[in-house]
């Protein structure tokens, strides 16, 4: 059901919440965000984190979303790509989200606020420009061996969506290579902090969405590949 979300635009308009409304969740509300977790996949461990709910308000939000994982560079990574997913699915149904790593509950390497955006204050107009989380690192950045020349639209698009994911401090610690019209690699040392696989979320719920199936594979440490077959546009 969660595959046919619009990612592209999830990703495109998704970014940092910090001003929230005053809003107690409601059994509804919390089944709503339930729905959102499960729709996640993961992608090294067997199953998915068991990510829960606390009661607390960091910037007014109505509560903050974690898991405990353990601090390997495999799990973080696994706990930005399972996470990355679930914002995702939470901006679909009109929550906003900020990862957040000044907050680390029980077992956790960062969390993750959610509520229902407000209008933004001064204080998160602030944190918004001094993190600048509006500017990304250009394509030429990112793909420092270029394009091929052939590169589809497709690899494009997915390659967009990996840029713009979001990183902590917004180091954007990463560079993509494109490998053939159906796979690029992502590379990055993201350190204690679950980056690099909110990258690859970003990239492969794209691909998926584009191509009806994308397939993440770990190549080596901090190397990992995005593959698809895109059966859906041979058809058209
Ligand atoms: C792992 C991680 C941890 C983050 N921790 C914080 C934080 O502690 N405080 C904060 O205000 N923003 C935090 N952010 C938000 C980033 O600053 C933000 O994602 C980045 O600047 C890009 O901006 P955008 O999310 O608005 O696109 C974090 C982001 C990530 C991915």
């Amino acid at each position: 059901m969660e595959t046919q979300l619009n990612y592209v635009s999830l990703v495109r308009d998704r970014h940092s919440t910090r001003s929230y409304e005053l809003h107690p969740l409601t059994d509804a509300d919390r089944k709503d965000i339930a729905q959102a977790i499960a729709s996640a996949v993961p992608l090294t461990a067997t199953s998915l984190l068991d990510w829960r709910l606390a009661d607390k308000s960091i910037m007014g939000c109505s509560a903050v979303l974690y898991a405990e994982c353990g601090s390997s560079a495999d799990e973080l990574i696994d706990y930005g790509y399972q996470g990355q997913q679930i914002v995702l699915a939470l901006l679909a149904r009109e929550w906003g989200t900020c990862w957040y790593y000044q907050v680390r509950l029980p077992g956790s390497p960062c969390s993750i606020t959610v509520g229902r955006p407000a209008t933004p204050g001064l204080r998160s107009a602030v944190v918004g420009a001094l993190s600048r989380g509006h500017t990304r690192k250009t394509i030429e950045q990112v793909v420092p061996e270029g394009m091929l020349q052939d590169s589809a639209a497709l690899v494009r698009t997915v390659l967009e969506s990996a840029r713009l994911a979001p990183s902590a401090m917004n180091r954007q610690p990463w560079t993509f290579k494109v490998i053939s019209p159906n796979q690029i690699v992502v590379q990055g040392n993201t350190g204690r902090f679950p980056d690099l696989g909110i990258c690859l979320a970003n990239a492969m719920v794209t691909a998926r969405q584009l191509a009806g199936a994308a397939t993440v594979t770990r190549l080596d440490t901090g190397e990992y590949s995005v593959s698809w077959q895109d059966t859906r546009l041979r058809k058209d």
